[in-house]
């Protein structure tokens, strides 16, 4: 079969830097601030859920809304869960026509709230059931078709047998984050699993887990060759992390650097959680979930305090007091 080469979601010779897809956090008020401020060089929607079976609201009309093939200049990846190659190539057909352009399938989700099916890393447990789903999924694709996968499913192994599927399947990229569905968050993600895929397989590799530092993203590149890295829970608590790697800040900010970043981050968040999503609490709650990934014990008093806030007007005074 001949390759036809389909635009990748970002800019030709380039190490991309990405947002992860992250339920409840990259939200598109969140997508906008990193666009303005720290600007990755490509955004992934929070994984939309596609309805199993027979049905007419095969996504959500939420989700719907979001279809599109840049935000803010920027290529926008929109990330599909389920299980079942119709309900899951049906999604795919409905997000085009909506105005994705950049599709992504999700085999990594170890918290499936879905009880009717297998979905995200959970489908890693049959994996019999790719050798349908993804060619399936290609036939359909128009624009590039990515797949983000843990390591395996309970085996950190079992990532290279699902190579040549993919090869053969024509898909575009793969993200990778190296620790298994079972596992969880626990332990490390083991970028060694990242470098022995770079070197088996031809597909750009996207790098993914535990990059929390400029000296970490530069290890794991030298390291595993990978194509560029995506970056989850490290950039939430640190959006500057962008610009760090980039070398287009410092490398470990000082605590004058890191307050100041913090009061700009927090305020913005309020201003545009609360154009968003209706309720005090609920938008105390949205900006207390980014608070969550952060550990700074500089600045532990103040986070607390933070946390324990029940208004918004008490949170921005002491957002404001970050010193
Ligand atoms: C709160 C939370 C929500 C997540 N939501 C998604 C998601 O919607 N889609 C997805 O593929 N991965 C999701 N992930 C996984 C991240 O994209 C990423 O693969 C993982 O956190 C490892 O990268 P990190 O160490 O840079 O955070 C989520 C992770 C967390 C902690």
């Amino acid at each position: 079969m001949n390759h036809q080469p389909r635009p990748l979601p970002w800019p030709d010779h380039s190490t991309p830097l990405m947002l992860a897809p992250m339920q409840g956090l990259t939200n598109q008020a969140l997508r906008s601030l990193f666009a303005g401020w720290v600007r990755p060089d490509t955004l992934f929607t929070e994984f939309m859920r596609v309805a199993p079976g027979e049905t007419a609201k095969r996504l959500s009309a939420a989700d719907l809304r979001e279809m599109a093939p840049a935000e803010h200049g920027i290529p926008l990846v929109v990330q599909l869960i389920g299980h079942g190659t119709e309900a899951l190539v049906s999604a795919a057909r409905i997000a085009q026509q909506n105005g994705a352009t950049h599709l992504n399938l999700n085999l990594g989700c170890p918290f499936g709230r879905m009880t009717t099916g297998l979905t995200g890393g959970g489908i890693l447990q049959r994996p019999e059931l790719l050798q349908e789903l993804v060619p399936a999924l290609r036939s359909v694709i128009d624009g590039s078709f990515s797949i983000k996968l843990r390591a395996g499913y309970d085996d950190p192994q079992q990532i290279y047998s699902l190579l040549p599927l993919f090869e053969a399947a024509q898909v575009d990229f793969l993200v990778l984050h190296p620790r298994t569905v079972t596992q969880e968050y626990q332990g490390t993600a083991d970028h060694g699993v990242t470098a022995r895929v770079v070197r088996e397989t031809d597909l750009p590799v996207i790098a993914n887990g535990d990059i929390r530092t400029a000296k970490a993203a530069r290890r794991v590149l030298e390291q595993t060759g990978a194509a560029g890295l995506m970056l989850g829970r490290g950039a939430i608590a640190d959006p500057l992390l962008f610009q760090r790697i980039r070398g287009q800040a410092a490398s470990e900010p000082d605590r004058a650097e890191r307050a100041a970043m913090l009061r700009l981050y927090l305020s913005e968040l309020l201003k545009r959680y609360s154009a968003l999503f209706c309720g005090e609490q609920q938008i105390l709650g949205k900006v207390k979930t980014v608070l969550a990934t952060m550990d700074d014990p500089a600045f532990a008093k103040q986070f607390k305090a933070l946390k324990k806030a029940r208004s918004i007007t008490h949170f921005s005074d002491l957002v404001q007091s970050l010193a």
